[in-house]
């Protein structure tokens, strides 16, 4: 899988980008990651890629020229290809207003072959981005950020996880919380007791069947708590 970043503050992916399973899979060729400075695309002796907002207001916005030309240009096409464009590639802009993500958006985008995502800074970016060159808006949750790039890092890791060969167990996906609409079952690993803590006696049993059912129920327990609805019986109003 391709995925092309669009930033100001490239530094910002050096390490998530080198480390753990992410770093694994860039290395081995699973995942084809490319950062982009936009400023590398700004045009002037001051490289500007910011301004003030048209009807006042604080703060500055990202500019679209060097957006426009960050993307169509490291992407390979020109401006009058933008549908094109758009039809090869899922460019995402990340913002607070756009659609919230969960693994049901995760999963749609695993399945593409390249997505690209623009991270905004300072007020955002001018919105004719948005509306031209971008076939999704994309949050990582109602809150905000101060910019895109922990949003993108956010997409990233959840996305790859899913693309076959960056898992090296592909199993613990299919157990994985949301995976089957049930959060997943608490784990627990040796010492079988710490500081007079027991794991619960099933677990050290022998008995797959109980495990199995253990595990099931808790599962289902956890939902419950978390996500309290129609779909499981006696929901809890328990929001840990
Ligand atoms: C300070 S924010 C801009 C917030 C904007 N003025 C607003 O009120 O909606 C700067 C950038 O951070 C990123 N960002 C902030 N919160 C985000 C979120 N929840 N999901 C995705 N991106 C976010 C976006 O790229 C945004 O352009």
């Amino acid at each position: 899988m391709r995925i092309d970043i669009y930033t100001i503050f490239t530094p910002i992916f050096e390490s998530p980008l080198r480390e753990g399973l992410l770093g694994k899979a860039v290395r081995g060729g699973v995942l084809d990651v490319r950062v982009h400075d936009i400023r590398d695309h700004a045009e002037g002796k001051h490289r500007q890629v910011d301004d003030a907002p048209f009807g006042g207001g604080p703060g500055m916005v990202l500019k679209p020229e060097p957006v426009f030309a960050a993307v169509t240009s490291t992407l390979g096409y020109g401006m009058d290809e933008l549908e094109k464009l758009k039809e090869k590639v899922r460019v995402i802009m990340l913002t607070p207003r756009g659609r919230r993500m969960d693994q049901a958006v995760v999963a749609e985008l695993a399945a593409q072959p390249h997505i690209a995502l623009i991270c905004g800074r300072y007020e955002g970016v001018d919105e004719r981005v948005t509306e031209h060159l971008c076939t999704d808006a994309l949050s990582v949750g109602d809150y905000v950020l101060s910019g895109g790039e922990f949003a993108a890092l956010v997409v990233v890791e959840a996305v790859t996880r899913l693309v076959p060969g960056v898992i090296g167990n592909e199993e613990s996906l299919v157990e994985e919380s949301f995976s089957r609409g049930l959060l997943e079952y608490p784990q627990y690993t040796r010492p079988a007791e710490y500081r007079g803590w027991r794991v619960p006696d099933v677990l050290t049993s022998g008995d797959h069947e109980a495990v199995e059912r253990w595990r099931r129920e808790r599962a289902e327990e956890f939902t419950r708590m978390k996500q309290p609805g129609p779909s499981l019986p006696g929901g809890g109003d328990d929001t840990r």
